[in-house]
């Protein structure tokens, strides 16, 4: 197989679970806007589950692998082509802002990479590791992640932060879902232009979900 299709077909095919994951996860940080007694119970019930499901421990080994070989494999595409020039990307040239997106997909997914390693030294690493401040039990003995979520957004900088970054992901995830179906064969036309509607709409739900959350947290 050429090493650019595999590479690219990786970075596809890891791109498409880390999108999955991506629902998932928007789907379970909106528990945070309910009210707080609610939020509370269900939220740290949730986070529990899926750290002691043996199912969902074997999934978290896949995330994490995925966006390993994600930030990889794109990190050494984006220096063969600059190296390479004007070689770039599998993209739809069809406005400005995709060619924007699509010329500086490194920088944008570095800026995406550099968040989440500081998103889980906030959460994983305390949660997971036990690194840190220990995390409080809530009255059901389930780790207190409901708390250390909310502390955090008390500090305007890091809601300022995981606001401000939620741009670029969903900047990211607009051009990057888009080339995943096409790096992945679908080239008929009309279907491309209904999947990029999809990539479209995925986009803003992701990046406006992901970028409110921790303002209304600040606020409840
Ligand atoms: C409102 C914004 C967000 C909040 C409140 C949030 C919250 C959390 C929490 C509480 C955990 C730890 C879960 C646990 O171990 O029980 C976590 C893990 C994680 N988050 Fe987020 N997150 C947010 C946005 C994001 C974004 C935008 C990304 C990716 C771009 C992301 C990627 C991850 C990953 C990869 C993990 C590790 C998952 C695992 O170990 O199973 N998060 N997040």
């Amino acid at each position: 197989m050429n090493p650019l299709f595999f590479r690219k077909t990786i970075i596809a095919a890891t791109g498409l679970f880390l999108c999955v994951f991506l629902i998932v996860h928007l789907s379970a940080n909106c528990i945070l806007l309910l009210p707080e007694d609610i939020a509370r119970d269900l939220y740290n019930s949730y986070s529990t589950t899926l750290r002691e499901s043996p199912l969902i421990k074997i999934i978290a080994y896949v995330l994490y692998v995925s966006i390993i070989l994600h930030a990889f494999y794109a990190l050494l595409i984006t220096l063969r082509n600059r190296k390479a020039k004007p070689q770039k990307y599998v993209v739809n040239h069809s406005n400005e802002n995709s060619t924007w997106t699509s010329q500086n997909m490194g920088l944008i997914g570095t800026l995406i990479l550099l968040f989440i390693i500081v998103h889980l030294a906030n959460f994983w690493a305390r949660i997971k590791l036990g690194m840190g401040e220990d995390v409080r039990l809530d009255h059901m003995g389930n780790k207190d992640v409901y708390e250390v979520t909310y502390s955090l957004f008390q500090n305007i900088y890091f809601v300022i932060f995981y606001t401000l970054i939620s741009i670029p992901l969903a900047l990211h995830l607009h051009h990057g879902l888009k080339s995943a179906f096409k790096t992945l064969g679908f080239y008929h036309k009309k279907g491309l232009k209904i999947l990029a509607k999809i990539s479209l709409i995925y986009a803003i739900i992701m990046g406006v979900g992901f970028g409110i959350i921790p303002f209304i947290v600040y606020f409840k």
